[in-house]
């Protein structure tokens, strides 16, 4: 293991695909190490973007494009952020040894897709989800839910290539297949929809089991496991999260045996967001994500070693420490409008809130529901850090800049 100069013939170079808040806090932890980080986004000024050696914005989607600019860069290790990239040119840059992906190249292409995941989980592994089924029309949902293997109602419509809720919709009868199928069809990343019909799991709460894959001393590959982290989805979107989530000794063992089963099956160095779903002992799969996971920025508070700092180290064959340091909470703080440039007032009150950070992404461009910063704050007990970190999310007030 060694680390480079940066800017210098000897410099460590790490590209980030995907420049988001998430990108940023990796790159945040790869400067400390003095790695040389180029970031990546398709558009300019995105969060990663300003705190990279190097910045590009480039359709990643665009595999002559992304070839070219690895070409041009040569980076050593390769670190997707996001699931919108041309996979295809990754496993090609892997394959020659031209450099290394984070985790692994098909595991980024295997977690971009939900048929090649679930087919994986289900049918390879063996471990438990809800039911499921692909479909490519309205009338293949319909045969999907209502066949005697089927799904039933209420269940989840969803495009196989999306993420943050895009295109989905719960259906709860017959008549909503039609606009359910619509709606995957108009939001899916890429022409010709697919979708995944899931059954409804009446979860009693859901978690993300952070996963790292990180060299021990030996230099095997070991596993280890943070806290679980429990959080509240909104239209697909995590709106508040919180670790650790209590569960039943039962169910803990059996969420790190799912996250094991499916983390060694993709292989590679770095950290996984495994989404689970658990009621009482019970505890189903849903999906994992070969990086940090938006759930996670709570750990920024929580645990000695951030997920972006445990990622940092794994991708670079150093060691990791998963424990906690105290209960914590996250609240984000969404943008509330439709404006470039915007600002925000009470940042200062906000911090008055005992054992609280406030992170603002910088991005340049506002939405309504886009997520612009989080609030995340310390507390004895995980009730009293969700009150704080909410409270302080509340008094970072966007407006007009
Ligand atoms: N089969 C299911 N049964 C019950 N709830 C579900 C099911 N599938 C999804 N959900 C709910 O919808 C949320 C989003 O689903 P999922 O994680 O599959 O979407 P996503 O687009 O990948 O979202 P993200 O990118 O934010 O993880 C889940 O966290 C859960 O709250
Ligand atoms: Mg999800």
């Amino acid at each position: 293991m060694k680390i480079g100069t940066p800017n210098s013939p000897t410099a460590t170079r790490v590209m980030l695909l995907g420049a988001g808040e998430l990108g940023k806090e990796v790159i945040i932890a790869l400067q400390r190490y003095g790695v040389e980080v180029i970031a990546v986004d398709r558009y300019e000024g995105a969060p990663g973007h300003q705190v990279a050696h190097r910045a590009h914005a480039v359709d990643m989607t665009d595999a002559g494009a992304l070839k070219a600019l690895i070409a041009r860069e040569q980076p050593h290790y390769i670190v997707p952020e996001i699931e919108a990239i041309a996979t295809d040119a990754l496993a090609e840059i892997e394959a020659s040894g031209a450099a290394t992906v984070i985790p692994t190249a098909r595991a980024v292409q295997l977690t971009m897709n939900r048929e090649g995941i679930r087919r994986l989980a289900a049918e390879e592994l063996g471990l438990p989800t809800s039911k499921y089924a692909f479909a490519s029309s309205a009338d293949e949902i319909r045969k999907a839910i209502e066949g005697n293997k089927g799904t039933g109602y209420p269940c989840f419509v969803k495009p196989v290539m999306s993420s943050s809720g895009k295109g989905q919709s719960l259906l709860k009868g017959p008549d909503d297949v039609d606009k359910a199928w619509d709606y995957a069809e108009a939001a899916g990343r890429v022409k010709g929809a697919r979708v995944i019909v899931e059954g409804f799991i009446d979860f009693e709460f859901e978690i993300t089991l952070l996963t790292v894959r990180s060299k021990g001393p030996s230099g095997l590959v070991e596993t280890s496991f943070c806290d679980p982290i429990g959080h509240v989805q909104q239209s697909g979107d995590y709106v508040e999260s919180w670790q650790p989530q209590p569960m039943s000794p039962t169910a803990l063992a059996r969420a790190r045996d799912i996250a094991k089963a499916v983390t060694d099956s993709l292989g590679g160095l770095g950290i996984f967001g495994v989404e689970l779903f658990v009621k009482g002992d019970q505890v189903w799969f849903s999906e994992v994500s070969p990086r940090p996971h938006d759930t996670g920025l709570v750990t920024l508070v929580t645990q000695h070693q951030s997920e972006f700092e445990l990622h940092a180290r794994a991708l670079l064959g150093l060691p990791t420490d998963t424990a906690m340091a105290s209960p914590g909470a996250s609240a984000v703080i969404y943008g509330g409008m439709e404006e470039q440039g915007i600002a925000f007032e009470g940042l200062d009150e906000a911090l008055r809130v005992p054992e609280t950070e406030v992170r603002l992404f910088g991005k340049p461009e506002s939405f309504a529901r886009r997520r612009m910063g989080v609030a995340v704050a310390r507390g004895e007990t995980v009730a009293e850090a969700r009150a704080r970190a909410k409270e302080a999310a509340s008094l970072v007030r966007p407006v007009k800049g």
